[in-house]
């Protein structure tokens, strides 16, 4: 494992012929990576932040594959499973977490830089202020999972200012999560551009999730339910929004290993869905006790009179 605040070459590393990886430096200490970042930025390099809690798989990796594509850019990946976001009686002790093989993921990547503090370094030890995420965190996901999302903020926005990046990707599966970041950036005027990279899916439709370790294999061929609803209900959005719902609806009935928490069609802000025009269609279901996220985008036409 690489001590924090020091180098850690991931060379040889499943790397293939050719192939250099980089060495990555692991910092654990906010104030010395800011002072990092802060350099960069003096010399004109743009500072790309990749948010994560670790347990790397192509999603995230897709989301450091576009971070490097942006010029003269350094790439930051942090590391933390954030305490603040996970309810009482959730997941945190055991939420996957596989700090050497990420970091050697991400030299493969060509990343630089990784962040990744305890929680003590992250909130000192008596945090009293967090952000609020108001009303529509208390909306979707927000309302099974009271203070989620202000634990999510609090994080984001205490990365945000200690990185200091032009811009953060975050991934689309998380969809709710995407809409509150971007608010939070408008109405905090942080000057990072906040921005969503597509979900990344298996072959057989399933969402990346660093969750699905979870599943065994019954309950993971229960899960496609989810993303196969979503494409159902995709396929009706010429017929409009009532048929989106009822197409999607009738899928998820299929799957008794599938418990539903919520199917929404909304607008792209998450907002009453519109008539026609771009919606999202949003689904959270349980499976054998995990929780599981999709959503899908949906192009609705005006449903026809009968
Ligand atoms: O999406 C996640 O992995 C987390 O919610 C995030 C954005 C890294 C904050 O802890």
């Amino acid at each position: 494992m690489s001590a924090p605040d020091e180098s850690a070459s991931s060379e040889g590393v499943g790397a293939g012929p050719g192939f250099t990886p980089r060495e990555v430096t692991v910092h654990r200490h906010p104030d010395q990576l800011a002072k990092v970042t802060r350099a960069l930025r003096a010399t004109g390099r743009k500072v790309v932040l990749v948010p994560t809690m670790g347990a790397l798989h192509e999603g995230h990796l897709e989301l450091v594959r576009a971070a490097r594509r942006v010029p003269n850019s350094v790439t930051v990946v942090s590391i933390f499973v954030n305490p603040l976001q996970f309810g009482p009686d959730e997941d945190f002790d055991s939420y996957p977490r596989s700090f050497d093989s990420d970091v050697e993921a991400l030299g493969r990547e060509g990343v630089e830089l990784v962040f990744s503090p305890g929680r003590d370094e992250l909130y000192g030890s008596d945090p009293q202020i967090t952000v609020d995420a108001g009303e529509p965190g208390r909306d979707l996901e927000g309302a099974s999972r009271p203070g989620h999302f202000s634990g999510v903020l609090t994080v984001v926005a205490k990365l945000l200012n200690i990185v200091g990046p032009n811009l953060a990707l975050f991934g689309e599966k998380d969809y709710q999560q995407l809409v509150l970041l971007r608010r939070m950036v408008r109405e905090l005027n942080i000057p990072t551009d906040v921005q969503g990279i597509p979900i990344v899916r298996e072959s057989d439709g399933l969402a990346l999730s660093s969750r699905n370790r979870y599943l065994d294999q019954r309950r993971r061929s229960a899960a496609l339910v989810l993303s196969a609803a979503l494409a159902a209900g995709a396929h009706a959005g010429s017929r409009g929004a009532e048929a989106v719902l009822a197409a999607a609806r009738e899928v998820l009935a299929a799957e008794p290993e599938v418990k539903l928490d919520y199917l929404e069609l909304r607008d792209p802000e998450l907002g009453p869905p519109p008539e026609t025009g771009e919606a999202r269609l949003l689904v959270a279901a349980e499976v054998g006790g995990t929780r599981l996220l999709d959503n899908a985008l949906v192009e609705l036409s005006a449903a026809e009179a009968e």
